[in-house]
């Protein structure tokens, strides 16, 4: 028996994924239709040996409810939303929960960061894990990174035949490897004997603290104080995959997941891309607008047959579409209005905003080059040296109303405002 944690973090956490985090927890933030942690989660469920999925955070119990409540009736799995009381870290949330996790004794478990998008191969890890030395605790997924990105993950050092990792660095000041942490691993349940000894070791400093140190003395970093200590023991190992995998940080790369899960769905969920269909249902007979591939539209949308989607573009529930608007690589999230003849370009349109008709909304992806190889996402910091905003996707927080015939260029309005003019590389409070 097998189980997976996915860690979600908490309101303070995913700041850089405002303003699409200020009205629901980002890991709930619909990408090709699903929130973030549903792909993960539908990664678990392939596994059939898998029988729960925890998921860890500090986020509200009522904020994940519905979210868990649903996909347990979908997969007909377990699935538990464990909140912690404070922000403990990257693995105190784990430790502190440590009896869910270790409870009907599973052979290993998945720990997955839930600010990851991928094609997890977990199937493949999990076999990796299973054919290293009984010594092996844990075992990391690891892509490789451009030389010059690489030192914003954690850089691990390891041997190619047997996986073994000599040495871990959790953002490095210098160079120190191309290959990276995904924040994808396979643990064995010893692993909690040594969280017991790093837990141990932490009350009795904190207790040497006046006032503490800021943080609850259960808060642990995984990286820093389990993986950098475990290189070069013979217990830490790394298993490099080839596939597709990214950070989602700022919402720029929201749009850059969207790509690649609507892109996986060909290979996933056919089913789910409105690619091919000319009509939506057998009994309405409303013809699909033109699609250039890959786009997803929710059951529930409504879109003019005159309308122009693709690529890469996802339509969310109730959204309703208008005759002649044009969408390319994008996203529209539900309830959203966009008016006649209106442009959406690289863009977030948020829940229950409204684009009046003739309007351009636009941004700049920040997309890897494609001509350096394994190169990842930037993210860059929202305002250059001059104190300009860096161009960056158009985003429309919830509920935001751009009137008709206006240009909105590189950026980001937050929710509920009534825009009056156009605007070019602002935010707009
Ligand atoms: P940043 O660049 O600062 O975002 O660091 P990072 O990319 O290493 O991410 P970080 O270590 O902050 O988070 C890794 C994963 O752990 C993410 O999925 C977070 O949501 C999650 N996480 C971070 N802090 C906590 C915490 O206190 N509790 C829980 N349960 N999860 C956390």
């Amino acid at each position: 028996m097998l189980k997976a944690v996915i860690l979600v973090g908490g309101p303070q956490k995913g700041t850089r994924f405002r303003p699409l985090s200020l009205d629901m927890p980002k890991p709930l933030f619909p990408i090709a239709g699903r929130p973030i942690i549903q792909h993960h989660i539908e990664a678990c469920v392939q596994l059939p040996n898998l029988k729960e999925i925890l998921i860890i955070g500090y986020y509200p119990q009522a904020e994940m409810e519905n979210f868990v409540v649903t996909l347990q009736n979908l997969y007909s799995i377990n699935i538990r939303y464990l909140q912690e009381f404070t922000s403990l870290g990257t693995v105190g949330g784990m430790y502190h929960f440590r009896d869910q996790i270790r409870a009907g004794n599973p052979k290993a478990f998945f720990v997955l960061n839930g600010d990851v998008c991928a094609d997890f191969p977990l199937r493949d890890l999990y076999e990796f894990h299973n054919q290293r030395p009984a010594s092996a605790l844990v075992t990391i997924m690891s892509t490789e990174a451009a030389r010059q990105q690489a030192i914003h993950y954690g850089c691990l050092v390891f041997d190619r035949v047997s996986g073994a990792v000599s040495h871990y660095v959790e953002k490095p000041s210098s160079y120190v490897s191309t290959f990276i942490n995904c924040g994808v691993y396979v643990c064995s349940l010893h692993i909690f004997a040594k969280l017991a000894e790093v837990f141990h070791s932490k009350v009795q400093e904190f207790s040497s603290y006046v006032n503490g140190n800021g943080k609850d003395q259960g808060h642990i970093r995984w990286e820093q104080e389990v993986l950098t200590p475990l290189a070069g023991t013979n217990q830490l190992y790394a298993m490099p995959v080839p596939s597709w995998w990214s950070q989602i940080k700022a919402a720029g790369s929201a749009i850059y997941a969207n790509r690649h899960y609507l892109e996986l769905y060909k290979k996933t969920h056919p089913e789910r891309l409105a690619n091919s269909g000319v009509k939506r249902g057998e009994d309405d007979g409303n013809l699909i607008c033109t699609i250039f591939p890959d786009v997803y539209i929710h059951p529930s949308a409504t879109v003019h047959h005159t309308a122009v989607l693709g690529p890469n573009v996802s339509i969310g529930a109730g959204v309703s579409i208008s005759a002649g608007v044009r969408i390319r690589e994008s996203i529209v999230l539900e309830n959203a209005l966009i008016k006649e003849h209106t442009l959406i370009l690289h863009s977030i349109v948020g829940r229950g905003s409204v684009v009046g008709q003739w309007s351009r909304v636009e941004g700049t992806p920040s997309d890897p080059d494609p001509n350096k190889p394994f190169a990842k996402m930037e993210n860059p910091p929202l305002f250059n040296k001059e104190g300009k905003l860096n161009p960056s996707i158009t985003i429309l927080g919830c509920f935001v109303q751009v009137p008709s015939e206006k240009i909105l260029l590189n950026s980001i309005v937050l929710p509920h405002k009534e825009l009056a003019r156009s605007f070019k590389n602002e935010i707009i409070l």
